[in-house]
């Protein structure tokens, strides 16, 4: 940790340093060359003899007295941010323990055992007797213990709220909107939106859509990959998809990020930014020293604006645009919410929070899932006898709705991928009293408490001595689908705050699953690389996840 406070530190004061140059050199140049321009004027004004000497440059040596004392500000106040920052890093995160588990945290010697921090702590939870650990200089209390996450997202909801400190860092791009909020705020967005989400007429609408996103974007593509023996990212494509249907369904606008010139959109990747930078935000040693560059306008806090401006601009566009065609047409999630809320930027804030929670997380499942399938073949080979079964033979045609009830090995086959790689790996809380968890762990009031879906589905205490194993069987019983308990399997969160999507993710993933297993065979190249997973709010697989496409041979 200290060397990414160095680090962190270290990026900042760099930028600092550009844009403090840049201001510098704007602050002394803008009024200069108006003078020098105005001066010119006078001395080219007819009269005639030299010129008289020249006004200002007796004024020289004070320019750069004032560049001098300029720089003096800006390295002063360099050095004092440093140690600001430097001590609240000290008395926010007490980096003076000791013991073996933040001197590991510390000097980062996990990092010689484990590829990613999520490993290690799941090394950690696997060894503690009650599955909770502490590391104390993040003042962060996590657990894999199933009574421990029903306590906290269900028994005593109440006093583990989100919490300022994670509003405060996607506040800026969410706003009010229903991801980063708590209380009676909260509680509308989830009623309204519970009764939106459930009703049949959106489930068939999201499905329509993710329909012709397959066939009219997703199939050509692997049918251009696959006869051009291309090699392709899967996660790539799948955010793509994920982003055009998201953003379909929520606005009803088609960013068309998966046409088939893969064209970068200014939207997704002005929202791409906005959440990578709002990530990294969590992961400076103090909030100050965002909120300072913030307060400044200066390096990645600038871009951060800049982007979140973009997708705004946008979200505000689209709503200005529908109040004037009138909504009540509409079958997306701006034009049902309109009808309840008259305050557009907070409709667009409600809508911003949908993109964000629908996107990443369907991309980053198929993506897992399509490794597992690689790894695992022969549950590939079950899936597609279970679709010959359900649907029919012929590889062309797409699952219904009451189709896709029926595939319950499919559903069990999701399920265990998100097992071992859940797409939100982890989730925190902020204790808003003091509080003794099931387990007997004490939380000290202001703690933040994690619970970790990753590390859950690898515990054998959990899932067995097969926990590693990928078995869609353990999820069917007498030859159904078989749903475990939430709090033994928080991949959708569970208890008050459930996902509000999961029915909804889980058509979009069978669908696409389904189209692509049964009219290619699409196999990960290197399915053995361990992989490494960027930092982000939602797991994303660093560099990709490339395959290589095949058409099926289907048998006459
Ligand atoms: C595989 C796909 C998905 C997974 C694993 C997933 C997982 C989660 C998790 C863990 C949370 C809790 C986050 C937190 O409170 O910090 C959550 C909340 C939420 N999800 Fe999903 N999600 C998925 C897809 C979707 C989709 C497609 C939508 C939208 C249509 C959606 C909408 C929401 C909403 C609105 C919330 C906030 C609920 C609330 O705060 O009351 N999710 N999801």
């Amino acid at each position: 940790m200290t060397s990414e406070f160095l680090q962190v530190a270290t990026v900042i004061f760099l930028h600092l340093d550009e844009d403090f140059g840049r201001r510098v050199a704007s602050w002394l140049e803008t009024p200069q060359s108006k003078e020098e321009t105005s001066e010119d004027e006078d001395i080219n004004d007819g009269s005639e003899g030299p010129p008289p000497p020249h006004p200002h440059l007796n004024q020289l040596p004070s320019k750069m007295d004032l560049q001098a004392s300029l720089s003096l500000i800006f390295f002063t106040f360099t050095a004092v941010f440093s140690l600001f920052s430097l001590s609240l890093f000290i008395i926010r995160y007490n980096p003076c323990c000791n013991c073996e588990v933040c001197t590991a945290f510390i000097t980062r010697s996990w990092t010689s055992e484990f590829v990613n921090l999520s490993d290690w702590y799941t090394h950690l939870l696997r060894k503690s007797p009650t599955g909770t650990i502490h590391v104390h200089v993040l003042n962060n209390i996590i657990t894999a213990n199933p009574d421990n996450v029903e306590y906290i997202i269900k028994k005593n909801f109440d006093n583990y709220p989100k919490g300022k400190a994670f509003s405060d860092i996607l506040g800026d791009l969410l706003g009010r909107g229903i991801f980063n909020v708590d209380g009676n705020c909260w509680r509308f967005q989830r009623k309204l939106a519970s009764l939106e989400l459930g009703s049949l007429s959106i489930r068939s609408h999201a499905l329509n859509i993710v329909v012709e996103e397959i066939e009219t974007r997703l199939i050509p593509i692997f049918k251009t990959v696959a006869d051009n023996d291309a090699v392709l990212d899967l996660q790539d494509v799948f955010r793509r998809l994920s982003f055009d249907s998201i953003c379909k369904f929520s606005f009803a606008l088609d960013p068309g990020s998966l046409k088939p010139s893969l064209p970068v959109s200014e939207l997704e990747s002005a929202f791409d930014l906005s959440s990578k930078l709002c990530a990294e935000r969590g992961v400076t040693p103090s909030p100050l020293v965002w909120k300072i560059k913030r307060l400044f306008n200066i390096g990645s806090e600038k871009e951060l604006k800049r982007s979140i401006n973009v997708v705004k601009r946008m979200a505000g566009r689209v709503i200005k645009e529908r109040r004037e065609k009138g909504f009540g047409s509409g079958n997306d999630l701006l034009s049902r919410f309109m009808g309840s809320i008259s305050d557009d930027d907070y409709l667009s804030d409600i809508v911003i929070s949908f993109l964000l929670a629908g996107r990443d997380t369907v991309a980053s499942a198929l993506t897992t899932f399509f490794l597992l399938l690689t790894q695992n073949p022969k549950v590939l080979e079950k899936i597609r006898q279970e679709s010959d079964r359900v649907i029919g033979g012929s590889n062309d045609s797409l699952p219904t709705f009451g189709d896709l009830q029926h595939l319950h090995y499919l559903q069990a086959a999701l399920h265990e991928s998100m097992r071992l790689y859940p797409p939100v790996q982890f989730d925190s809380k902020f204790s808003n009293q003091d509080d003794v968890f099931p387990d007997g762990t004490f939380v000290k009031r202001g703690s933040r408490v994690t619970y970790h879906p990753y590390a859950m589905g690898r515990m054998e205490r959990i899932w067995g001595s097969d926990s590693m194993e990928f078995k869609p069987e353990r999820w069917i019983r007498d030859g159904e689908f078989k749903q475990e308990s939430a709090y033994k399997y928080p991949v959708y969160q569970g208890g008050v705050r459930v996902c509000l999507g999961k029915e909804m993710s889980l058509v979009e993933m069978k669908s696409v699953a389904l189209s692509l297993i049964r009219r290619f065979d699409v196999k990960v190249v290197d399915p053995d690389r361990i992989l490494r997973f960027a930092p982000g709010l939602t797991a994303t697989v660093s560099g990709g996840l490339h395959a290589v496409v095949r058409r099926r041979e289907v048998p006459e």
